[in-house]
């Protein structure tokens, strides 16, 4: 494939970029998340790409990003809980699985051939930009190559997948900065995914808690494998200060060569969390110290994001 193209998150750049996914073609784009890789849902083709350029494996299926709720609602069955969270947090940071409709016209590999689909509509300007001048339904995974780190800004994007996709709209960095929150909302509303809008926001907005995780009759997130969102170094959490040959990344009151949050913000470390690892991997740092982050709202998402990277690879 030849170079990636860097457009503009403008109209001009949005427009270019639907031209090129019209055709089939992969481009990254910004939502308030992270950066996605993304190509037309209902096209074999183009998803076959995405799973090709990431390296992911094709029983992980991926979200489908679409304008608005009113779209939303042509690929799949909408629950009550659905409606009700979607009139609440979309556009937004959350993700809903839901029983497909059988006229979606969503490409299977999608799916990874199962008969829910993963649903949200970003919040992100340009990202609403990009699927308006698209028109139609984008199957977007996280624009990293899979089990890496997610981008949170377009060099982010190119420093993984250069040359394997064909744009990439840049317009700065991802104000949330972790991923957003899957629920699955087939039967009782169960959390898949921990993200970018707490549960507790989630439980709140449902009048009753989520169930969490997986059972038998509803796999976790099959994305969610153990080892991901990896820096090259070795991780180790809970640290309250760094061992001989450790690098620190400090939260609050607890200092680190790098730093979440100086000031003990979860909101701020979420968005800087994918940089700080994309910052040691600069580095080159081989072995990484984590400060504790308190285990609840965003910290849930930013422990989870961390565990996974400190899990044994
Ligand atoms: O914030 C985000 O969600 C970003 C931006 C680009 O929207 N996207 C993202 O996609 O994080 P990805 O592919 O990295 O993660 C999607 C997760 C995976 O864990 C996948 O297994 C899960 O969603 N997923 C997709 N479809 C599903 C389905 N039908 N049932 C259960 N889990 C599903
Ligand atoms: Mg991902």
């Amino acid at each position: 494939m030849s170079k990636t193209q860097v457009f503009f998150g403008d109209q001009n750049g949005c427009d270019s970029a639907a031209v090129i996914l019209r055709r089939g073609g992969l481009v990254a784009f910004p939502t308030e998340t992270v950066y996605g890789l993304g190509g037309d849902a209902r096209c074999d083709r183009a998803v076959a790409r995405i799973f090709d350029a990431k390296g992911r494996p094709s029983f992980n299926p991926l979200i489908a990003h679409v304008a608005d709720a009113d779209t939303a609602w042509t690929l799949a069955h909408p629950t009550e809980a659905a409606r009700t969270l979607a009139a609440r947090f979309w556009p937004g940071a959350l993700t809903m699985v839901l029983p497909m409709r059988d006229d979606a016209g969503v490409s299977p590999l999608v799916t990874a051939g199962g008969d829910s689909l993963a649903l949200r509509v970003p919040a992100h300007d340009t990202a609403r930009r990009l699927l308006r001048a698209f028109g139609g339904p984008l199957a977007a995974p996280s624009a990293n190559p899979s089990g890496r780190i997610s981008p949170t800004v377009a060099a982010h994007v190119l420093d993984g997948l250069d040359g394997r996709i064909d744009g990439v709209v840049d317009d700065g960095a991802c104000a949330v900065g972790v991923e957003s929150t899957i629920v699955d909302l087939r039967a009782t509303p169960r959390l898949l995914r921990a993200g970018g809008i707490p549960a507790e926001a989630l439980a709140e907005a449902l009048g009753a808690p989520l169930a969490v995780g997986g059972d038998d009759a509803t796999p976790v997130a099959p994305g969610q494998l153990s080892s991901h969102y990896a820096p090259r170094g070795r991780v180790r959490l809970n640290a309250t200060s760094a061992q001989k040959g450790e690098v620190m990344l400090g939260f609050g009151d607890v200092p680190g060569d790098l730093t979440l949050s100086a000031g003990g913000d979860l909101t701020e470390a979420a968005a800087t969390l994918f940089a700080r690892l994309h910052d040691l991997d600069a580095m080159g740092a081989d072995r990484i110290a984590v400060a504790p982050i308190p285990d609840h709202g965003l910290g849930l998402a930013i422990n989870d994001r961390l565990r996974r990277a400190a899990a044994p690879r």
